[in-house]
């Protein structure tokens, strides 16, 4: 056994390595929601350790220490990256996750690889705990890993947290192996989730699929010999931010000198919409667009004096899908621009590349109205990020329904994105809202986003994990 009290295992580490023109390695924050919150969550553990991919294909790194914790690096090649990671995990499993927004495809090949990956990631994890010790694995990437350590630790506690929704039994049935799956996540003692829907269709799918018995959120699953049968607790925890860190950064002086002069590089435009997403079709941006051309078309709004910025972090590349959306989305912004832009600024303007947490700051400090109109999603962070930049108490968030946020953030704008009028009344509306009304919005917003920080969602994930019954083998 290794030395670590709490270890988490996830795809990626919370840096990502990048080999530059001269041979040397630069570490840079990896992209997404998961690396965002569980960052924060882990500089504030004492002895804890983070094991996952460190970004792309070929050799681990040694494992290393960074802000505090230990870092483990696990190996992908390039046959792991294109069938694990790029194919089941992404071509598969996240589309079928997300409402099949795009089809998901089925690849038999991948499916080996998805196992072989899974047990690497569990080799590399399982060692590093301390006798008693507690693994917490997270993601739609590792749901075979809870399995696959009790195999190999009786003695440590297992969770897991899925990041992204988990789907209706209707949909989730059309995957193949999907009975491994569930076996794999019942190896966990605490199976956790965003969305009250999302434990129940992991509950039904239980129920359904491996005609276990459940009652309440309690799965029984039967143990191996004169081993009992074991209980797994399924929970829901709505995800969050480290929101008093993002609110402290409004306060930093260089940043909101960059917010007050991004106005200005935009040519001091009255109002300033913003979206900010991964380049993802789970994120509604094409939907987006389309109110957003419409508005300007039937001329609702003036690109004379409101401008829209679209940042569009790149996200899993190699990925038809995403080279389709990405083509889509470019050709969009260029018609746009073309249309309505002045002489000499956008009407949209379009950033594909990732800003920094500072930047990001001075960007949401600077936004009258921010839209999150993802066609299905988890939680979205990006949401909570705004309300948390806001101390002030201005500017509006427009929030579909379809992310895990609107459970938690009734007080904001909430749209079907899907309803192109409903989306843009939605955007006409936010932007002539009066400021005693986005007050009174802000203020109940803030009072959700900081009194329920990721910190807090950590805690009672991890009191919820001890307070389970003691670890036992599984044979389900
Ligand atoms: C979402 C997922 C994460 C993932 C992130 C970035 O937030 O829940 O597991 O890491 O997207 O995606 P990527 O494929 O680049 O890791």
């Amino acid at each position: 056994p290794g030395e670590h009290e709490l270890v988490v295992v996830a795809n990626r580490l919370p840096v990502d390595s990048r080999t530059l023109p001269d041979g040397a390695t630069e570490w840079v924050t990896s992209p997404g929601g998961l690396v965002t919150a569980m960052e924060s969550v882990m500089r504030t553990v004492d002895s804890g350790a983070w094991v996952g991919w460190a970004g792309s294909p070929g050799e681990a790194p040694a494992p290393f220490e960074a802000d505090g914790m230990s870092l483990y690096p696990v190996p992908l090649d390039q046959i792991d990256v294109e069938r694990y990671y790029e194919g089941y995990s992404n071509g598969t499993l996240w589309p079928l996750y997300h409402d099949v927004i795009v089809d998901p495809e089925f690849h038999r090949g991948w499916w080996d690889t998805y196992l072989s990956a899974n047990r690497r990631f569990a080799e590399v994890a399982a060692p590093v705990a301390a006798p008693g010790g507690t693994i917490w694995v997270h993601d739609y990437q590792l749901q075979l890993v809870p399995r696959l350590i009790r195999d190999r630790r009786s003695d440590v506690r297992i969770g897991f947290f899925n990041h992204i929704p988990f789907p209706p039994v209707e949909l989730f049935s059309q995957l193949p192996k999907r009975n491994s799956i569930l076996r794999g996540l019942l190896g966990a003692d605490l199976v956790g989730f965003q969305r009250e829907s999302d434990s129940l269709n992991f509950l039904s799918a239980v129920r359904k699929l491996l005609g276990l018995h459940v009652d309440g959120m309690t799965i029984s699953v039967p143990g191996i010999g004169a081993a009992p049968v074991r209980e797994v607790v399924v929970q829901t925890f709505p995800i969050s931010i480290d929101s008093a860190a993002v609110s402290a950064l409004t306060e930093d002086p260089g940043i909101r000198e960059r917010a007050t002069q991004l106005r200005r590089d935009l040519g001091d435009p009255q109002r300033i919409v913003l979206g900010a997403d991964r380049l993802d079709y789970t994120k509604g941006i094409r939907h987006r667009l389309k109110a957003w051309g419409e508005l300007l078309d039937d001329g609702s709004i003036d690109p004379h004096d409101t401008v829209m910025i679209q940042i569009a972090t790149p996200s899993r590349e190699r990925v038809e899908a995403y080279q389709q959306l990405r083509d889509e989305v470019e050709l969009t912004v260029g018609r746009i621009n073309g249309e309505h832009a002045p002489l000499g600024r956008p009407a949209v303007s379009y950033q594909h590349h990732s800003f920094d947490r500072r930047e990001m700051t001075a960007l949401f400090m600077a936004a009258d109205v921010v839209l999150v109109t993802a066609l299905r999603d988890g939680m979205n962070l990006v949401a909570k990020e705004y309300i948390a930049s806001r101390p002030d108490l201005q500017g509006v968030l427009v929030l579909s329904e379809f992310a895990g946020a609107a459970d938690e953030l009734r007080a904001a704008v909430l749209v079907n994105p899907h309803d192109i009028d409903e989306l843009k009344a939605a955007i006409l509306r936010s932007l002539a809202m009066p400021p005693e009304e986005q007050e009174e919005a802000m203020r109940s917003l803030r009072h959700q986003v900081m009194e329920h920080d990721v910190q807090l969602w950590a805690k009672e994930f991890l009191e919820r994990l001890t307070a389970t019954g003691s670890p036992q083998v599984a044979a389900v």
